[in-house]
């Protein structure tokens, strides 16, 4: 079992739609057994909310519903818990290094290192943007998801 935990800020725009994305790219190989997957944010603004509006029409319109998450901060157990936690930018990578409790498991990292093109990128924050940005993020986390799918079945051994 891989547990996977993406991290944004506000847990509403980039996180859902990774944890989305990946979700469904899991689920088109019939491995959800396979993988817990969870997204969180940095901060607490949107804690308890629906992803944004914006987010989950540019899932739907990539066949992905993300409707039922409901926003979530990063809690001190998930370094635990999770094997590796993937922020969406370095902000999110600076922030989420200095929340980690001494001795824990997880491994950081960003999640455009797994995009063999785009090694340490940012996911741009959609947030401030219009729709095309939404459209964007869902590409960027298909890219990296696929890869990221691929180097965990490689890890496997399949
Ligand atoms: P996210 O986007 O980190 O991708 O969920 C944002 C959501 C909310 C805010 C900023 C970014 N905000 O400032 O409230």
């Amino acid at each position: 079992m891989q547990k996977i935990l993406f991290v944004c800020l506000g847990n509403i725009c980039r996180s859902p739609t990774a944890e989305g994305v990946m979700r469904s790219l899991v689920a088109a190989q019939g491995r959800q057994d396979e993988f817990f997957l969870d997204s969180a944010g940095t901060g607490d603004w949107h804690v308890g909310q629906a992803p944004d509006r914006r987010a989950q029409a540019a899932c739907r319109r990539a066949g992905i519903d993300i409707s039922s998450h409901r926003a979530r901060r990063v809690r001190p157990e998930d370094f635990q818990k999770f094997d590796l936690i993937l922020a969406c930018d370095r902000e999110n990578l600076r922030d989420l290094r200095a929340m980690m409790p001494e001795g824990s498991g997880a491994r950081l990292a960003m999640l455009r290192d797994y995009s063999t093109e785009t090694p340490g990128a940012d996911v741009p924050d959609p947030y401030y943007g219009g729709d095309a940005g939404f459209d964007e993020t869902v590409q960027i986390c298909l890219q990296a998801c696929e890869q990221l799918l691929r180097q965990c079945q490689e890890k496997n051994g399949d």
